[in-house]
């Protein structure tokens, strides 16, 4: 692999070169160059985090498969390592693909990943073969290749994304498979050494026949009950609010036990309401807090700074998971995050006249908003954030809006261009009591809509130019009770060139 390693390094690193950062984000992990998708292997090791992810580090559309890998001590600071793992074995001939990393008892750290081959050498005409696969390294560095340890059986040619975790003496594997009749299954193997695996049982399987495969599964426990997150591809319509990307994550929430089903208690829900956010995975901290990080981005989407920037996709700030009483599962960005901000601007409590605009933050590029407002004083028919505000009144809408009740970001007025536009809602529940928080990226909005029972995360690109902050009223007026901003800092270690 060392060969393969030292070729994609070298591609990079003259991608690289032609990169502007006008989008770049700076507290976002993101490839230094080329193309990113899924984060995989999300893991704690010798006192580290480790976030690797789906990588094309000589190009900035999805191509060949390589892991990508950064890593921090303290989920605020990031180091960038070298690329991890790249296509080498007869396994692994077209793509190293997404996949998941435990410690095993022996100390080293296993990434389990899915060995990706076209069947025709070139392309999905006539489908993939798909293999799990493990790799191993001591020092969360380097890594050695061991091959496949779970094979399809003959006719599968969608069996991809191992998802490992233990349960007592026991380590369990689930990954996404589609059936011969087209359905979006889980499977789940189990093993004793990590080495050998045996199929234990269909896990799930999505009880909407339009849903043909299931891609990057997770099962995990939070509190009393366990939670299947998941990718579903999908050949329906988008109706209704949510479910409208090309690419969307949702979950179950149910219970599940060794030897068990996965039985669930809730009806799908959408992870995320915002226009791009796939592929979660979650992993365990060694405090016991359920993280996760999602893929900003898009296979369907012409994106922005693929065209002329050197660089595409990015992935959420680390997000820390429960579950409400209601069993809708919150998120919310992780609390060391309060580390990187820098200046605040507390604007305190403050009315808004009608149809009246305040800037809140000019050279506004990487920072957080915090915004409280008592809608029973408010007669504005919407509450809105004017994000990525540039000369020309462009801008990305981050508002509660009053007649539909729901939290409103709109990229009708962004810069993006091709299929970076149009509006996508969450529902609010918070009566009069509107609570916001808002994370601007120099291309990416994250919104956080109470204590984190909804959330919407979507690329945005500003047009050219100084971007400011602006709080606006609409026909009415604003109560706002509380409205802090502060400017965030960049996150890498050192810094790329
Ligand atoms: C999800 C996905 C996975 C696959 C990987 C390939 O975005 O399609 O199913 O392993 O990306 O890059």
């Amino acid at each position: 692999m060392q060969d393969a390693l030292h070729r994609a390094a070298q591609a990079n690193t003259d991608l690289l070169a032609t990169r502007d950062d006008r989008w770049y984000p700076t507290f976002h992990v993101a490839a230094p160059a080329g193309w990113i998708n899924d984060p995989n292997g999300l893991s704690h090791f010798q006192g580290r985090y480790q976030v690797f992810f789906q990588h094309h580090p000589a190009g900035t559309d999805w191509g060949p498969m390589h892991w990508g890998h950064v890593s921090s001590e303290d989920l605020v600071t990031w180091r960038r390592e070298p690329i991890a793992l790249a296509p080498s074995l007869e396994e692994d001939r077209d793509g190293v693909f997404s996949g998941s990393a435990v410690t095993g008892d022996d100390g080293t750290l296993k990434v389990f990943y899915t060995g990706h081959r076209w069947i025709n050498g070139v392309d999905d005409a006539e489908g993939n073969l798909q293999v799990q696969c493990l790799a191993q390294s001591v020092d969360g560095v380097s890594f050695t290749k061991l091959g496949g340890v779970v094979e399809p059986p003959a006719g599968v040619l969608d069996f991809r994304d191992p998802k490992v975790w233990r349960a007592g003496e026991t380590w369990y594997m689930i990954f996404g498979v589609q059936s011969a009749e087209r359905r979006g299954r889980v499977w789940l193997y189990r093993s004793l050494d990590l080495l050998s695996w045996e199929f234990d049982r269909v896990l799930f399987e999505d009880p909407d026949p339009d849903v043909f495969m299931i891609e990057c599964p997770d099962l995990f426990p939070l509190g009393e009950h366990w939670v299947l997150l998941y990718s579903p591809m999908t050949t329906a319509r988008p109706s209704g609010h949510g479910g409208r990307n090309g690419h969307n994550a949702g979950y179950l929430v149910g219970s599940w036990a060794p030897g068990e089903d996965f039985t669930p208690t809730t009806s799908y829900r959408p992870a995320d309401w915002g226009h791009t956010f796939y592929a979660p995975q979650t992993f365990e901290a060694p405090d016991g807090r359920r993280l996760l990080l999602a893929w900003m981005g898009a296979f369907t989407l012409p994106v922005a700074s693929q065209r002329a920037d050197g660089w595409s996709g990015q992935l959420t700030v680390p997000r820390e998971l429960s579950l409400g009483e209601d069993l809708r599962l919150r998120s919310l960005p992780v609390a060391e995050i309060a580390a990187l901000r820098r200046e605040t601007h507390d604007h305190g409590s403050f009315d808004l006249a009608a149809d009246g605009s305040t800037v809140l933050l000019e050279d506004a590029e990487a920072f957080e908003v915090e915004l409280e407002v008592d809608l029973s004083r408010t007669t504005s028919e919407q509450v809105g954030l004017q994000v990525h505000r540039t000369g020309e009144g462009l801008c990305t809408w981050v508002a509660y809006d009053d007649q539909s009740g729901r939290v409103v970001l709109d990229r009708r007025s962004s810069a993006g261009g091709p299929g970076d536009r149009g509006y996508r809602s969450a529902p609010h529940d918070g009566g009069d009591h509107l609570l916001l928080r808002v994370l601007v990226d120099r291309g990416s909005v994250e919104v956080f809509v109470g204590e984190g029972e909804e959330n919407l995360t979507s690329l945005s690109f500003p047009a050219e130019g100084p971007r400011s902050l602006a709080l606006t009223a609409v026909a009415g007026t604003i109560a706002v009770q509380s409205l802090r901003v502060h400017r965030l800092a960049p996150i890498w270690e050192s810094p790329d060139r």
